[in-house]
Protein backbone atom coordinates (compact mmCIF):
# COMPACT_ATOMS: atom_id res chain seq x y z
CA UNK A 1 0.00 0.00 0.00
CA UNK A 2 1.41 3.43 -1.17
CA UNK A 3 0.65 6.44 0.84
CA UNK A 4 1.73 9.73 -0.65
CA UNK A 5 2.94 12.86 1.63
CA UNK A 6 2.55 16.28 0.96
CA UNK A 7 4.82 18.41 2.50
CA UNK A 8 6.94 15.60 2.95
CA UNK A 9 10.06 17.86 4.44
CA UNK A 10 8.41 19.08 7.35
CA UNK A 11 9.97 18.56 10.34
CA UNK A 12 7.44 16.50 11.26
CA UNK A 13 7.98 13.44 8.97
CA UNK A 14 10.54 11.52 10.88
CA UNK A 15 7.71 11.57 13.69
CA UNK A 16 4.84 10.35 11.15
CA UNK A 17 7.80 7.85 9.89
CA UNK A 18 8.15 6.80 13.21
CA UNK A 19 4.34 5.86 13.81
CA UNK A 20 4.28 3.92 10.26
CA UNK A 21 7.62 1.32 11.28
CA UNK A 22 6.18 1.35 14.85
CA UNK A 23 2.49 0.43 13.73
CA UNK A 24 3.60 -1.65 10.70
CA UNK A 25 0.98 -4.56 12.08
CA UNK A 26 -2.12 -1.87 11.60
CA UNK A 27 -0.77 0.13 8.59
CA UNK A 28 1.14 -2.30 5.67
CA UNK A 29 3.24 0.47 3.87
CA UNK A 30 4.62 -0.53 1.24
CA UNK A 31 5.87 2.44 -0.17
CA UNK A 32 6.65 6.01 0.88
CA UNK A 33 6.37 8.79 -1.29
CA UNK A 34 7.89 12.48 0.00
CA UNK A 35 7.08 15.51 -2.30
CA UNK A 36 8.41 18.78 -1.16
CA UNK A 37 9.54 21.74 -3.40
CA UNK A 38 12.27 22.46 -0.78
CA UNK A 39 14.20 19.70 -2.12
CA UNK A 40 17.42 20.33 0.22
CA UNK A 41 15.17 19.97 3.25
CA UNK A 42 13.33 16.98 1.78
CA UNK A 43 17.23 15.01 1.12
CA UNK A 44 17.80 15.21 4.55
CA UNK A 45 13.58 14.33 5.93
CA UNK A 46 14.36 11.26 3.76
CA UNK A 47 17.52 10.59 4.78
CA UNK A 48 16.78 10.06 8.55
CA UNK A 49 13.26 8.65 7.33
CA UNK A 50 14.64 6.11 5.77
CA UNK A 51 17.25 5.35 8.63
CA UNK A 52 14.31 4.99 11.14
CA UNK A 53 12.91 2.69 8.59
CA UNK A 54 15.69 0.75 7.74
CA UNK A 55 16.36 0.03 12.04
CA UNK A 56 13.00 -1.13 12.47
CA UNK A 57 13.55 -3.65 9.48
CA UNK A 58 10.63 -2.51 7.56
CA UNK A 59 10.24 -2.92 3.90
CA UNK A 60 8.60 0.22 2.45
CA UNK A 61 10.68 1.92 -0.23
CA UNK A 62 10.84 5.72 0.48
CA UNK A 63 11.26 7.35 -2.73
CA UNK A 64 11.14 11.45 -3.42
CA UNK A 65 8.86 12.03 -6.87
CA UNK A 66 9.14 15.97 -8.68
CA UNK A 67 5.47 15.66 -8.63
CA UNK A 68 2.00 15.63 -6.97
CA UNK A 69 0.82 13.46 -10.18
CA UNK A 70 4.24 10.55 -9.39
CA UNK A 71 3.22 11.17 -5.92
CA UNK A 72 -0.09 10.46 -6.23
CA UNK A 73 -0.35 7.43 -9.07
CA UNK A 74 -0.93 4.24 -7.19
CA UNK A 75 -1.44 5.76 -3.62
CA UNK A 76 -3.85 4.56 -1.33
CA UNK A 77 -4.19 7.67 0.43
CA UNK A 78 -2.50 11.35 0.42
CA UNK A 79 -1.60 13.10 3.52
CA UNK A 80 -1.45 16.78 3.38
CA UNK A 81 0.99 19.01 6.07
CA UNK A 82 2.01 21.35 4.35
CA UNK A 83 3.07 25.37 5.25
CA UNK A 84 2.50 27.99 2.70
CA UNK A 85 5.45 30.80 3.72
CA UNK A 86 7.25 28.78 6.25
CA UNK A 87 7.74 30.40 9.45
CA UNK A 88 8.44 33.49 8.17
CA UNK A 89 4.59 33.75 7.14
CA UNK A 90 3.26 32.06 10.12
CA UNK A 91 5.20 35.05 12.46
CA UNK A 92 3.65 37.76 10.48
CA UNK A 93 0.86 35.62 11.37
CA UNK A 94 1.21 35.92 14.94
CA UNK A 95 2.57 39.38 15.20
CA UNK A 96 0.41 41.45 12.62
CA UNK A 97 -3.18 41.51 14.36
CA UNK A 98 -1.36 42.63 18.19
CA UNK A 99 -0.88 46.28 16.09
CA UNK A 100 -4.84 45.89 16.20
CA UNK A 101 -5.03 44.91 19.80
CA UNK A 102 -6.08 40.81 18.39
CA UNK A 103 -4.31 37.71 19.44
CA UNK A 104 -1.81 36.76 17.08
CA UNK A 105 -2.20 33.06 16.49
CA UNK A 106 -1.37 30.82 13.49
CA UNK A 107 -5.03 29.21 13.03
CA UNK A 108 -7.15 31.94 15.39
CA UNK A 109 -8.57 34.70 14.37
CA UNK A 110 -6.88 37.32 11.66
CA UNK A 111 -3.41 35.17 11.49
CA UNK A 112 -5.73 31.95 11.16
CA UNK A 113 -7.42 33.81 8.38
CA UNK A 114 -4.34 34.71 6.46
CA UNK A 115 -3.11 31.33 6.88
CA UNK A 116 -6.69 30.06 5.31
CA UNK A 117 -6.12 32.64 2.53
CA UNK A 118 -2.42 31.40 1.43
CA UNK A 119 -2.83 27.79 2.04
CA UNK A 120 -6.36 26.47 -0.29
CA UNK A 121 -5.83 27.52 -3.21
CA UNK A 122 -2.55 25.42 -3.11
CA UNK A 123 -4.24 23.06 -1.76
CA UNK A 124 -7.20 23.06 -3.63
CA UNK A 125 -4.66 23.11 -7.04
CA UNK A 126 -2.57 19.81 -5.51
CA UNK A 127 -6.13 17.99 -4.86
CA UNK A 128 -7.19 18.67 -8.16
CA UNK A 129 -3.77 16.84 -9.53
CA UNK A 130 -3.82 13.94 -7.21
CA UNK A 131 -7.93 13.44 -8.18
CA UNK A 132 -7.14 12.93 -11.74
CA UNK A 133 -4.02 10.94 -10.84
CA UNK A 134 -5.51 8.87 -8.08
CA UNK A 135 -9.14 9.17 -8.06
CA UNK A 136 -9.84 6.32 -5.15
CA UNK A 137 -7.30 8.13 -3.21
CA UNK A 138 -8.54 9.44 -0.09
CA UNK A 139 -7.34 12.98 1.08
CA UNK A 140 -6.42 13.25 4.62
CA UNK A 141 -5.62 16.63 5.72
CA UNK A 142 -3.27 17.56 8.25
CA UNK A 143 -2.53 21.06 6.89
CA UNK A 144 -4.02 23.95 8.76
CA UNK A 145 -6.05 25.58 9.42
CA UNK A 146 -7.80 22.11 9.36
CA UNK A 147 -11.60 22.89 9.24
CA UNK A 148 -11.35 25.77 6.84
CA UNK A 149 -8.93 23.42 4.71
CA UNK A 150 -11.36 20.49 5.18
CA UNK A 151 -14.58 22.83 4.01
CA UNK A 152 -12.76 23.96 0.70
CA UNK A 153 -11.55 19.86 0.09
CA UNK A 154 -15.05 18.97 0.04
CA UNK A 155 -16.56 22.11 -1.33
CA UNK A 156 -14.79 21.00 -4.44
CA UNK A 157 -15.90 17.40 -4.38
CA UNK A 158 -12.37 15.54 -2.96
CA UNK A 159 -12.46 12.79 -1.22
CA UNK A 160 -10.94 14.48 2.12
CA UNK A 161 -10.93 14.01 6.03
CA UNK A 162 -9.85 16.33 8.25
CA UNK A 163 -7.58 15.57 11.14
CA UNK A 164 -6.18 17.14 14.07
CA UNK A 165 -3.88 16.01 17.43
CA UNK A 166 -5.98 18.01 20.18
CA UNK A 167 -8.24 14.70 20.77
CA UNK A 168 -5.93 12.04 20.44
CA UNK A 169 -3.68 14.09 23.07
CA UNK A 170 -6.55 14.55 25.67
CA UNK A 171 -7.34 11.00 25.27
CA UNK A 172 -3.61 9.76 26.05
CA UNK A 173 -3.39 12.34 28.70
CA UNK A 174 -6.62 10.95 30.37
CA UNK A 175 -5.89 7.67 29.71
CA UNK A 176 -1.99 8.16 31.22
CA UNK A 177 -3.81 9.89 34.78
CA UNK A 178 -6.14 6.76 34.91
CA UNK A 179 -3.22 4.16 34.55
CA UNK A 180 -5.64 2.88 31.60
CA UNK A 181 -4.48 1.86 27.98
CA UNK A 182 -5.67 4.93 25.36
CA UNK A 183 -8.18 2.57 23.62
CA UNK A 184 -10.25 2.28 27.07
CA UNK A 185 -11.07 6.01 26.80
CA UNK A 186 -13.61 7.41 24.85
CA UNK A 187 -14.38 11.57 24.26
CA UNK A 188 -17.35 13.34 24.22
CA UNK A 189 -15.72 15.90 21.82
CA UNK A 190 -17.58 18.42 20.06
CA UNK A 191 -17.32 21.77 18.38
CA UNK A 192 -14.92 22.74 15.72
CA UNK A 193 -11.27 22.09 14.81
CA UNK A 194 -9.38 23.95 17.37
CA UNK A 195 -12.53 25.58 19.20
CA UNK A 196 -13.47 21.77 21.55
CA UNK A 197 -14.66 20.63 24.35
CA UNK A 198 -14.60 17.57 25.69
CA UNK A 199 -17.94 17.27 27.75
CA UNK A 200 -17.69 13.63 28.80
CA UNK A 201 -14.82 10.91 29.07
CA UNK A 202 -16.24 6.92 28.56
CA UNK A 203 -14.56 4.26 30.36
CA UNK A 204 -16.41 1.37 30.12
CA UNK A 205 -19.73 3.13 29.05
CA UNK A 206 -19.45 5.31 32.55
CA UNK A 207 -18.07 9.29 32.25
CA UNK A 208 -15.27 9.95 34.32
CA UNK A 209 -14.73 13.30 34.20
CA UNK A 210 -16.16 14.42 37.11
CA UNK A 211 -13.73 12.14 38.62
CA UNK A 212 -11.04 13.68 36.33
CA UNK A 213 -11.61 16.59 37.09
CA UNK A 214 -11.91 16.22 41.12
CA UNK A 215 -8.23 14.28 41.33
CA UNK A 216 -6.57 16.17 38.69
CA UNK A 217 -7.94 19.38 38.34
CA UNK A 218 -5.24 21.85 38.66
CA UNK A 219 -3.23 19.33 36.14
CA UNK A 220 -5.38 19.68 33.65
CA UNK A 221 -5.79 23.40 33.79
CA UNK A 222 -2.06 24.14 33.71
CA UNK A 223 -2.38 21.79 30.29
CA UNK A 224 -5.18 23.83 28.94
CA UNK A 225 -4.17 27.51 30.20
CA UNK A 226 -7.38 28.15 31.86
CA UNK A 227 -8.30 28.51 35.75
CA UNK A 228 -9.07 25.26 36.86
CA UNK A 229 -12.61 26.61 38.55
CA UNK A 230 -13.70 27.97 35.18
CA UNK A 231 -13.53 24.30 33.63
CA UNK A 232 -15.37 22.64 37.05
CA UNK A 233 -18.07 25.06 36.17
CA UNK A 234 -18.52 24.51 32.29
CA UNK A 235 -17.91 20.57 33.30
CA UNK A 236 -16.15 20.60 30.57
CA UNK A 237 -12.39 20.86 29.81
CA UNK A 238 -12.03 23.03 26.84
CA UNK A 239 -9.09 22.41 24.54
CA UNK A 240 -6.23 25.19 24.84
CA UNK A 241 -7.31 27.08 21.93
CA UNK A 242 -10.42 28.67 23.91
CA UNK A 243 -7.64 30.23 25.23
CA UNK A 244 -7.31 32.30 23.15
CA UNK A 245 -10.93 33.35 23.14
CA UNK A 246 -12.02 33.41 27.39
CA UNK A 247 -8.21 35.00 28.22
CA UNK A 248 -8.35 36.92 24.29
CA UNK A 249 -6.55 40.74 25.98
CA UNK A 250 -4.57 38.67 28.61
CA UNK A 251 -3.16 36.74 25.69
CA UNK A 252 -2.44 39.57 23.73
CA UNK A 253 -0.70 41.49 26.65
CA UNK A 254 1.90 38.30 26.85
CA UNK A 255 2.37 38.39 23.31
CA UNK A 256 3.32 41.56 22.88
CA UNK A 257 6.57 41.44 24.92
CA UNK A 258 7.14 37.15 23.65
CA UNK A 259 9.10 35.79 21.26
CA UNK A 260 6.33 34.15 18.52
CA UNK A 261 5.94 30.81 18.27
CA UNK A 262 7.01 30.85 14.43
CA UNK A 263 10.66 31.75 16.15
CA UNK A 264 10.45 29.26 18.57
CA UNK A 265 9.59 26.51 15.96
CA UNK A 266 12.36 28.08 13.60
CA UNK A 267 14.88 27.57 16.21
CA UNK A 268 14.12 24.10 17.55
CA UNK A 269 13.36 23.28 12.98
CA UNK A 270 17.17 24.11 12.90
CA UNK A 271 18.04 21.89 15.67
CA UNK A 272 16.06 19.51 14.15
CA UNK A 273 17.44 19.78 10.71
CA UNK A 274 21.12 19.17 12.02
CA UNK A 275 20.26 15.97 13.64
CA UNK A 276 18.32 14.67 10.54
CA UNK A 277 21.90 15.59 8.49
CA UNK A 278 24.19 13.62 11.11
CA UNK A 279 23.99 9.71 9.25
CA UNK A 280 24.34 7.95 12.90
CA UNK A 281 20.85 9.60 14.23
CA UNK A 282 18.17 6.50 13.28
CA UNK A 283 15.50 7.81 15.58
CA UNK A 284 13.25 10.06 15.94
CA UNK A 285 15.13 13.28 17.93
CA UNK A 286 13.77 13.70 21.49
CA UNK A 287 13.98 17.70 19.98
CA UNK A 288 10.37 16.80 18.06
CA UNK A 289 8.56 16.53 21.13
CA UNK A 290 8.99 20.01 21.83
CA UNK A 291 6.80 21.02 19.11
CA UNK A 292 3.26 20.62 18.93
CA UNK A 293 2.38 17.65 16.51
CA UNK A 294 2.25 14.82 19.63
CA UNK A 295 0.90 11.98 19.05
CA UNK A 296 0.23 12.59 15.59
CA UNK A 297 2.18 9.72 14.27
CA UNK A 298 -0.43 8.33 15.81
CA UNK A 299 -3.54 9.71 14.93
CA UNK A 300 -3.23 9.90 11.29
CA UNK A 301 -1.78 6.00 11.08
CA UNK A 302 -5.26 4.67 13.20
CA UNK A 303 -7.03 6.90 11.28
CA UNK A 304 -5.64 5.63 7.57
CA UNK A 305 -5.99 2.40 8.66
CA UNK A 306 -9.22 2.09 9.29
CA UNK A 307 -10.06 4.48 6.03
CA UNK A 308 -7.92 1.90 4.02
CA UNK A 309 -9.56 -1.13 5.18
CA UNK A 310 -9.02 -1.77 8.39
CA UNK A 311 -11.48 -2.99 11.23
CA UNK A 312 -13.71 -0.21 11.57
CA UNK A 313 -12.63 2.54 14.47
CA UNK A 314 -13.72 5.48 16.16
CA UNK A 315 -11.42 8.24 15.29
CA UNK A 316 -12.55 12.11 16.50
CA UNK A 317 -12.45 13.62 12.71
CA UNK A 318 -12.94 16.78 10.51
CA UNK A 319 -16.23 16.05 8.49
CA UNK A 320 -19.43 17.50 6.79
CA UNK A 321 -21.91 18.74 9.69
CA UNK A 322 -24.82 16.53 7.58
CA UNK A 323 -27.27 17.43 10.95
CA UNK A 324 -24.79 16.21 13.64
CA UNK A 325 -24.73 19.78 15.40
CA UNK A 326 -28.27 20.62 13.86
CA UNK A 327 -27.90 24.63 14.62
CA UNK A 328 -25.20 24.71 12.18
CA UNK A 329 -25.93 24.12 8.15
CA UNK A 330 -25.45 20.56 7.01
CA UNK A 331 -22.47 21.39 4.83
CA UNK A 332 -20.14 23.06 7.66
CA UNK A 333 -17.39 21.33 8.73
CA UNK A 334 -17.73 19.94 12.56
CA UNK A 335 -14.73 18.32 14.76
CA UNK A 336 -16.75 15.45 16.47
CA UNK A 337 -16.18 11.47 17.16
CA UNK A 338 -17.11 9.36 13.76
CA UNK A 339 -16.85 5.99 13.09
CA UNK A 340 -13.92 5.18 10.30
CA UNK A 341 -14.60 2.16 7.68
CA UNK A 342 -13.60 2.47 3.95
CA UNK A 343 -16.47 4.31 3.16
CA UNK A 344 -15.34 6.85 4.86
CA UNK A 345 -16.65 8.52 8.31
CA UNK A 346 -19.99 8.34 9.90
CA UNK A 347 -20.24 10.79 12.43
CA UNK A 348 -22.36 9.46 15.92
CA UNK A 349 -25.06 11.02 17.49
CA UNK A 350 -24.20 14.59 19.33
CA UNK A 351 -25.62 15.41 22.55
CA UNK A 352 -27.59 18.82 23.05
CA UNK A 353 -24.88 21.37 22.82
CA UNK A 354 -25.48 23.90 25.48
CA UNK A 355 -26.07 28.14 24.35
CA UNK A 356 -22.72 28.54 25.94
CA UNK A 357 -21.06 26.56 23.78
CA UNK A 358 -23.21 26.62 20.73
CA UNK A 359 -23.62 30.38 20.59
CA UNK A 360 -19.40 30.52 19.64
CA UNK A 361 -19.17 27.64 17.58
CA UNK A 362 -21.71 28.99 15.49
CA UNK A 363 -20.32 32.39 15.61
CA UNK A 364 -17.01 30.61 14.19
CA UNK A 365 -18.38 28.30 11.61
CA UNK A 366 -20.20 31.30 10.36
CA UNK A 367 -16.86 32.92 10.18
CA UNK A 368 -15.25 29.55 8.35
CA UNK A 369 -17.74 29.94 5.64
CA UNK A 370 -16.52 33.04 4.80
CA UNK A 371 -13.09 32.50 5.20
CA UNK A 372 -13.25 29.35 2.25
CA UNK A 373 -15.10 31.39 0.29
CA UNK A 374 -12.69 34.41 0.54
CA UNK A 375 -9.70 32.20 -0.01
CA UNK A 376 -11.32 29.94 -2.99
CA UNK A 377 -12.36 33.68 -4.39
CA UNK A 378 -10.02 36.67 -3.33
CA UNK A 379 -11.11 40.08 -2.91
CA UNK A 380 -10.29 42.64 0.39
CA UNK A 381 -14.42 42.62 0.70
CA UNK A 382 -14.38 39.06 1.11
CA UNK A 383 -11.13 39.15 3.62
CA UNK A 384 -13.11 42.19 5.41
CA UNK A 385 -16.17 40.33 5.71
CA UNK A 386 -14.64 37.15 7.08
CA UNK A 387 -12.87 39.53 9.99
CA UNK A 388 -16.22 41.16 10.54
CA UNK A 389 -17.92 37.69 10.98
CA UNK A 390 -15.02 36.64 13.52
CA UNK A 391 -15.78 36.94 17.20
CA UNK A 392 -12.29 37.99 18.12
CA UNK A 393 -12.25 40.97 15.54
CA UNK A 394 -16.42 41.95 14.74
CA UNK A 395 -15.96 45.81 14.34
CA UNK A 396 -16.02 47.25 10.90
CA UNK A 397 -13.24 49.68 11.07
CA UNK A 398 -10.50 47.03 12.94
CA UNK A 399 -11.93 44.76 10.47
CA UNK A 400 -11.26 46.36 7.30
CA UNK A 401 -7.83 47.67 9.14
CA UNK A 402 -6.81 44.21 9.09
CA UNK A 403 -8.08 42.98 6.34
CA UNK A 404 -5.83 46.00 4.79
CA UNK A 405 -2.89 44.67 6.62
CA UNK A 406 -2.63 41.12 5.97
CA UNK A 407 -3.39 41.33 2.24
CA UNK A 408 -0.33 43.25 1.87
CA UNK A 409 2.11 41.52 4.26
CA UNK A 410 0.70 38.55 2.16
CA UNK A 411 0.81 40.03 -1.12
CA UNK A 412 3.32 37.27 -2.50
CA UNK A 413 1.23 34.45 -1.40
CA UNK A 414 -1.79 35.97 -2.89
CA UNK A 415 -3.03 35.80 -6.52
CA UNK A 416 -5.15 37.77 -6.83
CA UNK A 417 -3.94 40.72 -4.68
C1 LIG B 1 -1.06 21.29 17.63
C2 LIG B 1 -2.18 21.59 16.70
C3 LIG B 1 -1.65 21.65 15.30
C4 LIG B 1 -0.57 22.71 15.22
C5 LIG B 1 0.50 22.42 16.24
C6 LIG B 1 1.48 23.58 16.32
O1 LIG B 1 -0.53 20.07 17.33
O2 LIG B 1 -3.20 20.64 16.75
O3 LIG B 1 -2.71 21.96 14.43
O4 LIG B 1 0.00 22.72 13.93
O5 LIG B 1 -0.04 22.25 17.51
O6 LIG B 1 2.68 23.12 16.87
P1 LIG B 1 4.00 23.97 16.71
O7 LIG B 1 5.09 23.16 17.31
O8 LIG B 1 4.18 24.22 15.23
O9 LIG B 1 3.73 25.25 17.45
MN1 LIG C 1 -4.58 20.94 15.08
Amino acid sequence: MKLAVVGGASTYTPELVDGIARLRDELPITELALLDPDRDRLALVAGISRRILAKAGHPAELSTPDTVEQAADGAAAVLLQLRVGGQAARHVDETLPLACGCVGQETVGAGGLAMALRTVPVVLDIAARVAAAAPRAWIVDFTNPVGIVTRALLDSGHRAIGLCNVAIGFQRRFAGMLGLAPERVALDHVGLNHLTWERAVYVAGEDVLPVLLERFGDAIAAQVGLPVELIRRLRAVPSYYLRYYYEHDAVVKEQMSAESRASQVAAIEDELLRLFADPTVDTKPEALSRRGGAYYSEAAVDLLAALLGGPPAVHVVNIRNNGALPFLPDEAVVEVPATITAMGAQSWPVRAVPPLFAGLVSHVSAYETLAAKAARLGGADRVADALLAHPLVGQASLADDLAARLIAANRDHLRWA
